[in-house]
């Protein structure tokens, strides 16, 4: 028995140091590198797991874990912030929305990346997003992509009834009227866009205010605009019109991709999106109106302009992470010209890097990026303040409640939030 244990300790043992000859070489190069990613979940999902598996190819030894969370802007927030404050060593690199380099900047969060990304590099950019990426003369994060808001519309719809895109908004309203009433299609409903208690609402709302002359708040002398008759106005016309007007109730429960998923199954004639919901809405595996869309510039109210909310998505590193260098040559292959050119091909993303709106085959692609570059450049950010949650939650409140039933208070409602948002803004005077 001992004989016989003996001898199959000798065969392991020597079977090892086999194994040992053959891996040893391998071994020494360490374990692979982990990079920790933080990302949202994608509409195009398999462009980015193809993006990862190439940046893994292209670096041996390096491998990215990625933890996938919420879509909503809102929620991803949460976690990012959640993990930032526990001051996780396990995030390397995360996504973040426009609206956050000052806040991470400001709470030391993100990693300035100026030694990476100069100036020279910087200037390959469109000029907004890197704006919203500085805060106090340092860079925080690298656009990916930018977005607008867009009116998407059913072209078929429109020439039927002999209509052009709408140019302001009361006449989007009558043509919606008009073709619900013809149709009378008891599933189509005129209008879908994001009107959920979430940033997307701010994003929607924001258009109708800043292009009614009104603002969320004033920005030099650091107080709320939401009680001006203007900001109030946009909010009734909201309320009275497009939701309770010519949309279906559930508008108000949808975020980016519910309200897609009614007009790609042809059930809205019109649609707030931004520009990504193009390839969705003209891919015939994930739409029923494939090459029946039409897309435009967000109308105007009569006599005022067309008002785009500047969004979009960077890549920022983690303070606590233990790799800031692998994290940049991550985030440096993400954001190249090539995976740049390769979102905008196979996600609908509008690129964040200028030459990609010169590029033969993104054009040839995504023709009508030629005629939107000078929207993408002229959209609105909102107000980059490191308090800009806090505001946005006050604002979410208030336009959720005011929007949500027939006869809101506007009058009273804007007034309580344009007080909290005073206390909010207060904190930044004097800095
Ligand atoms: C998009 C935009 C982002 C915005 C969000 C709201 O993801 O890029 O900036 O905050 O939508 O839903």
């Amino acid at each position: 028995m001992a004989a016989v244990l003996r001898a199959s300790l000798t065969g392991a043992l020597s079977l090892l140091s086999l194994l040992g000859f053959v891996l040893l070489p391998r071994l020494s190069y360490g374990a692979p590198a982990e990079l920790r990613f933080v990302s949202w979940r994608s509409d195009s999902p398999w462009v980015w797991d193809q993006a990862i598996k190439d940046f893994e190819a292209r670096n041996p030894g390096t491998k990215v874990v990625r933890e996938i969370g919420p879509h909503s802007s809102t929620e991803f927030h949460d976690l990012v912030t959640q993990k930032l404050r526990n001051r996780d060593p396990h995030m390397d690199v995360f996504f973040m929305d426009v609206i956050w380099p000052a806040e991470f900047a400001a709470a030391g969060w993100a990693l300035p990346l100026d030694e990476f990304f100069p100036v020279s590099e910087q200037q390959k950019f469109l000029e907004a997003p890197i704006l919203a990426n500085r805060y106090r003369g340092r860079v925080y994060g690298v656009p990916v992509f930018i977005d607008a808001g867009l009116l998407y519309y059913r072209r078929d719809l429109l020439a039927k009834y002999g209509f052009s895109p709408p140019q302001t908004w009361p006449e989007l309203v009558r043509q919606a009227r008009r073709i619900l009433a013809e149709e009378n299609e008891p599933q189509l409903t005129g209008y879908s866009g994001q009107f959920k208690q979430y940033e997307g609402l701010i994003c929607n709302m924001m258009e109708y205010i800043l292009g009614n002359g009104g603002a969320l708040w004033d920005e030099t002398g650091l107080s709320s605009s939401l009680q001006l008759a203007s900001s109030k106005e946009a909010v009734r016309f909201v309320r009275d019109q497009i939701i309770w007007g010519i949309s279906h109730r559930g508008v108000l429960a949808y975020q980016e991709p519910e309200s897609l998923a009614l007009f790609v199954q042809g059930r809205a004639v019109f649609h707030r999106n931004w520009p990504y919901a193009w390839e969705v809405a003209n891919d015939p595996k994930r739409s029923k109106v494939a090459g029946r869309v039409g897309v435009a510039a967000l109308p105007s109210f009569p006599g005022g302009k067309s008002v785009a909310t500047l969004g979009g998505w960077q890549l920022g590193i983690s303070r606590f992470s233990n790799q800031p260098r692998l994290a940049w040559k991550f985030i440096e292959f993400m954001t190249g010209s090539e995976m740049q050119k390769r979102i905008a091909l196979f996600a609908g993303r509008a690129p964040a890097r200028k030459a990609l709106y010169r590029d033969a085959d993104v054009l040839k692609k995504n023709p009508q990026f030629r005629s939107q570059f000078e929207a993408f450049t002229r959209a609105v950010p909102r107000p980059p303040v490191p308090v800009y949650i806090p505001l946005s939650n006050i604002m979410q409140r208030y336009f959720s409640s005011a929007i949500s039933l027939p006869g809101s208070d506007i009058d009273r409602l804007a007034g309580a939030a344009a007080r909290d948002m005073d206390r909010v803004l207060d904190l930044l005077k004097g800095k």
